[in-house]
């Protein structure tokens, strides 16, 4: 039996890598699974939430009554986001979401021309996805409760402390261990308003349910 936590909210998660492309063919991406997300997805939904999740390339099936969306780059999960967000009042974002798209992505395959010379690659800055929508009205006066995630390879605590305050959120979690992406377990320091706390170490989904109760234990009191 678990309690239904969160009936009544409306949750949206972001997760898995962007993929970037630099041509029709090809591309930039990271090494992220998506699992951490999916398991929080799945988690909100046994909790009686209802459960978007918009999702970067990943193998993974959609955890049952979720709905699922699928995107490719940074700026296809901004705009998935934007479509949704409205009716969300609970925004966790774990995705880990390109920090620079390529600037002129080539219409065609960059052809190898033979006389050794290399490709010149630019980029531009993606948008902030989570500290855009942290920034938001809803968000501002608690009718959108936002979470945001760091993978920090060192001084976490403090890490996660800074990003929880320029991201703007209420609650930031930290995965502790540097090398989480791909992993089933992974454990976390969350930092809010109060201090932080640990969930030690666990399968993601076993940690996606702690989670999901600590969220929901903070909507009560906002
Ligand atoms: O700044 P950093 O990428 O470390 O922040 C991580 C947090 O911000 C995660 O919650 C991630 O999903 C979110 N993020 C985002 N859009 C970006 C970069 C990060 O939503 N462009």
């Amino acid at each position: 039996f678990q309690p239904k936590v969160l009936a009544g909210q409306h949750v949206l998660v972001t997760a898995g890598p962007t993929y970037e492309a630099m041509d029709p063919v090809r591309g930039i991406t990271n090494l992220s699974s998506g699992k951490m997300g999916f398991s929080i997805a799945r988690a909100a939904r046994e909790a009686g939430a209802e459960v978007a999740l918009v999702a970067g390339p990943v193998h993974l099936s959609t955890p049952r009554g979720v709905q699922r969306v699928d995107v490719r780059s940074a700026l296809d999960m901004q705009a998935a986001v934007a479509k949704h967000i409205d009716a969300a009042s609970v925004f966790v974002a774990t995705a880990a979401v390109a920090d620079w798209r390529v600037a002129d992505v080539a219409g065609q395959k960059i052809k190898k021309d033979g006389s050794g010379q290399l490709p010149q690659l630019s980029f531009v800055e993606n948008p902030d996805i989570l500290a855009g929508v942290a920034q938001s009205a809803r968000a501002k006066n608690g009718a959108l409760y936002c979470v945001g995630f760091a993978a920090e390879s060192h001084d976490l605590l403090k890490h996660a402390t800074a990003k929880r305050e320029r991201k703007g959120v209420p609650l930031l979690v930290g995965n502790i261990g540097p090398a989480t992406f791909g992993l089933d377990d992974n454990a976390l320091l969350l930092v809010d308003a109060q201090g932080h706390q640990e969930l030690p170490h666990a399968n993601k989904l076993t940690l996606a349910r702690q989670l999901v109760g600590e969220i929901a234990r903070r909507l009560k009191t906002v």
